[in-house]
């Protein structure tokens, strides 16, 4: 909790081809906050404090992509899979780096709890970090999401939702119903708000085309969203009605309109068919 009173530490950030200009602080060790910038390699995720050792690093450096399996592949991008406890120090890298983009949690060090899956886009050069979720081994509370993050560089191009609907697909193949870890940052609620109508209004008009009846617990059962996160939704969108001693779901008009609106533009979605994976045993 102290942590949280901790202002930004580190000024700026060389990673692969990008400045990264850090929001939040983050626990590098302090001789590193003396520096005007600071390298981390995009593979690896180390870390250094001068140009000098940050070649001689890359020159030696193998790594192309995360340190565990690919378990999703398509045109746009790959999903791979990492064990905390096996890549403790590229996880907690990983950590170090999320933290000056994420305000609230406080955990970097203890990664072996959870498991890593981390979002890449390909080039010649190897598989890039675009962002990742980490999800606990064992949620008692029923996450299926501990911390997400796109990288600065990356957000507000649609990457969030794939990381998250990828979260959803996971827990569908569980068989288990998800919600992401609460407190959510602004912009995690703006991120899940939004995902969460969307995916509720398709189905409810797929529903309506078939002329199949929706509950609350039918769309928390064909999206893995928990039905509280389901009802809120609703509420939100006013599409609970209460009629003749009832509860009816409606759909507005103008809502259709404008989802139909928003679907040609959004192109991007993961093919669950594609994801190669088991609930780990
Ligand atoms: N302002 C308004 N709406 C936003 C927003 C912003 N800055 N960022 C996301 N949204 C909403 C929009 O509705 C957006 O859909 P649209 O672009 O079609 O309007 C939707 O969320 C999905 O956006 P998307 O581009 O897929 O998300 P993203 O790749 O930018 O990633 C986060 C979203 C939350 C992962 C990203 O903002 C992030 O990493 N933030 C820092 C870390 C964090 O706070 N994580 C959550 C707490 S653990
Ligand atoms: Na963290």
């Amino acid at each position: 909790p102290t942590e949280l009173a901790r202002i930004r530490n580190i000024s700026k950030v060389q990673f692969g081809q990008w400045d990264l200009f850090p929001w939040y602080f983050s626990p590098y060790p302090e001789s590193f906050t003396q520096e005007d910038v600071i390298f981390i390699c995009e593979f690896c995720l180390s870390y250094y404090g001068d140009k000098k050792s940050f070649s001689r690093h890359r020159s030696k450096c193998t790594l192309q992509h995360p340190p565990g399996n690919e378990i999703y592949r398509d045109d746009y991008v790959s999903f791979f899979e990492i064990d905390g406890r096996r890549q403790r120090t590229w996880c907690r890298n990983l950590c170090l780096l999320s933290k000056m983009f994420l305000d609230h949690k406080t955990l970097y060090y203890d990664v072996d709890p959870f498991l890593f899956y981390v979002m890449t886009q390909k080039s010649e050069k190897g598989h890039h970090l675009v962002g990742y979720f980490s999800k606990e081994k064992e949620s008692a509370d029923g996450y299926n999401v501990a911390c997400i993050l796109t990288l600065p560089q990356y957000q507000r191009k649609g990457f969030g939702r794939l990381l998250i609907q990828f979260s959803y697909e996971l827990s569908k193949i569980e068989g288990k119903l998800g919600s992401p870890e609460k407190p959510l940052s602004d912009l995690g609620l703006l991120s899940y708000r939004q995902y969460w109508s969307e995916n509720i209004l398709d189905l409810l008009l797929e529903c309506n085309e078939r002329d199949e009846k929706s509950s609350i617990e039918s769309i928390s059962n064909s999206l893995a969203m928990t039905t509280q996160d389901v009802e809120h939704t609703l509420q939100a969108l006013k599409m609970q009605v209460y009629h003749k001693g009832e509860h009816k779901l409606v759909v507005p008009e103008a809502m259709i309109k404008q989802r139909e609106k928003a679907k040609l533009k959004q192109k991007r979605y993961i093919a669950p068919e594609r994801i190669q994976w088991k609930p780990p045993v």
